[in-house]
């Protein structure tokens, strides 16, 4: 089969997903190559991701990935959050087709972007190297 079953499970039955009114960070990122966009936001309490939740119009990997990035991040340290990598989310959905494996960048990127309002928001200094745009492997190829 081309998916994963949790793929299809994350796909089918998003964890997280929805608007947050009160979320204390905000991100909103774009994939250059399909077009697709995605908004992550967090609520933090005490430096740990309390809540999550996401929003895609994005295709069904974006979804799955999405969903499977915010229960990795919930509960944990905002700076274990900012560590999570795509590959990581892919691996823990056992994996993804190939031509597939972009659309995990949308997560991880708005996880990214959402640790970075919660930062500038709340005037946390933080170095500009950790926000670096990150190259996607099949996007640049
Ligand atoms: Fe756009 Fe998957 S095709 S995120």
């Amino acid at each position: 089969m081309l998916y994963s079953e949790k793929v299809m499970d994350h796909f089918q039955n998003p964890r997280n997903l929805g608007k947050m009114e009160d979320a204390d960070g905000i991100g909103e990122v774009g994939n250059a190559k399909c077009g697709d966009i995605m908004k992550m936001y967090i609520k933090v309490e005490d430096d740990i991701i309390s809540d999550v939740k996401f929003n895609t119009f994005g295709c069904g990997s974006a979804i799955a990935t999405s969903s499977m990035a915010t229960e990795m991040i919930k509960g944990k340290p905002v700076e274990e959050a900012l560590k999570l990598s795509n590959a990581a989310v892919v691996e823990a959905l056992d994996g993804l087709p190939a031509h597939k494996v972009h659309c995990s960048v949308l997560a991880e990127e708005a996880v990214r972007a959402a640790v970075k309002d919660y930062y500038d928001k709340n005037g946390i200094q933080y170095d500009e190297k950790l926000f670096a745009e990150k190259e996607c492997p099949s996007c640049h190829e």
